[in-house]
């Protein structure tokens, strides 16, 4: 970490999903991430990764930027990195996925949560890791790793599902699809998961006017997100925690408020491809909430739809995906080729919000690319529309309405 200030030389644009030079002139590596504002600066933290074409496997770290204008981006490197000690949970060859931080005004300290795989067991774990820091640049401690809300009920578990079932025990042999199934609901993977902890994959953080700091994830199998409330320091779950969107499948999640209400984005379930968004809104975040579909509503500015062929699809290296239509889309139906990872605040600027997406290149994900877009507020609904390239005036006549 250098003690240089934050980048803040001559805006320039936001292009859509095209390399993003940094202050070295090296290509911003912070993917599935999230921003968050701190004393007059935005800090970007995401998963950092080697290039796929070295001898180096692809391996993920958290790297974090700094920037006064959101355009231009200081490198502050990587704040939490995999360790050699293959004891620990973070080694070498463990997945660190969707990394984002809060800070906690009355400990003063940054915590970072993550969807942690660990090494060797694909996707299985799903667990949340939680770090901490004095700075936002870090260093971060890595403290542990858990299954969210063991030995908790959530607000609106129902007495069938107390009650759990007969079969858990069987439960705990079988294997599940990370996507869409029928066989899933006929499990009770709470009651599973009851004692060892709610599984934990794509995820994000959120803290409220008051304080209070939440944990949504995508959990029983992919299925089903929770909303879990952080204790008062933000390095643990407080036990309180609802289900939401059951058996949705929802990934992706990404939460902001806006004129007293909840709004919540978040894409299906297809792994790296993209799939048309989702949206919903709610009055209490806790719920009811109300699902409002698909918020991206053009597609590209000349008003075509961007398609690939199925062969340039494999180029991509995107895997092919069962529920996908052949005739493969990047327009709005498909999140201009992205996926979510942040609803993003503009400071100074009421009701102006930057939804923020992961363009996915699975072969290589370090040049995965972003899109950035304008949120527009409704009265009872958000939109993201198309523009290209983004430049921040944008956000004073687009984002303010409704
Ligand atoms: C996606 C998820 C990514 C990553 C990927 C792995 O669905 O959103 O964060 O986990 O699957 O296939």
């Amino acid at each position: 970490m250098t003690e240089e200030p934050p980048a803040t030389h001559t805006r320039s644009p936001i292009f859509q999903d095209r390399p993003w030079p940094d202050n070295n002139g090296v290509p911003i590596n912070a993917h599935g991430g999230g921003v968050m504002f701190h004393r007059g600066v935005y800090y970007w933290f995401g998963e950092s990764y080697r290039d796929a074409n070295s001898t180096e496997p692809q391996a993920t770290g958290v790297r974090c930027y700094s920037s006064t204008d959101l355009c231009n981006w200081k490198d502050e490197g990587i704040v939490l990195a995999r360790v050699k000690d293959p004891r620990s949970e973070i080694t070498e060859g463990c997945v660190i996925e969707r990394p984002k931080v809060i800070y906690n005004a009355t400990t003063r300290k940054f915590a970072l949560w993550f969807h942690l795989e660990l090494n060797g067991e694909g996707y299985k774990a799903a667990r949340s890791g939680v770090a901490v820091a004095d700075r936002p640049t870090g260093p971060y401690v890595y403290l542990r790793s858990e299954r969210p809300d063991a030995g908790t009920w959530p607000i609106n578990a129902t007495e069938a599902q107390k009650a759990g079932p007969k079969e858990v025990e069987a439960l705990k042999g079988m294997s599940f699809s990370g996507g869409p199934s029928p066989e899933t609901p006929k499990h009770n993977l709470l009651a599973r998961d009851f004692h060892g902890g709610q599984m934990a994959r794509d995820m994000n953080l959120f803290v409220d006017d008051d304080g209070k700091a939440y944990h949504l994830f995508a959990s029983e199998e992919n299925s089903t997100l929770h909303l879990s409330r952080l204790s008062d320091d933000y390095l643990s779950h407080s036990g309180e925690w609802v289900r939401l969107f059951e058996y949705k499948w929802n990934e992706a999640p990404a939460l902001c408020k806006h004129k007293g209400r909840y709004w919540m984005i978040s894409s299906g379930c297809t792994g790296w491809a993209p799939n048309p968004a989702r949206s919903a809104v709610a009055d209490s975040i806790w719920g009811p909430w109300k699902e409002l579909g698909n918020p991206c509503i053009e597609d590209a500015p000349t008003g075509e739809t961007l398609k690939l062929t199925p062969s340039q699809w494999k180029e991509l290296g995107y895997p092919s995906v069962g529920g996908i239509p052949r005739k493969y889309t990047l327009g709005a139906d498909h999140t201009f080729g992205g996926q979510s990872t942040c609803l993003l605040p503009i400071d100074g600027k009421p009701g102006a919000f930057i939804a923020m997406f992961d363009v996915w290149r699975p072969t290589n994900l370090m040049t995965s690319g972003y899109v950035w877009l304008p949120v527009v507020f409704g009265r009872d609904r958000f939109t993201v529309t198309w523009s290209d390239p983004l430049h921040p005036s944008l956000l004073d006549g687009r984002a303010t309405c409704g």
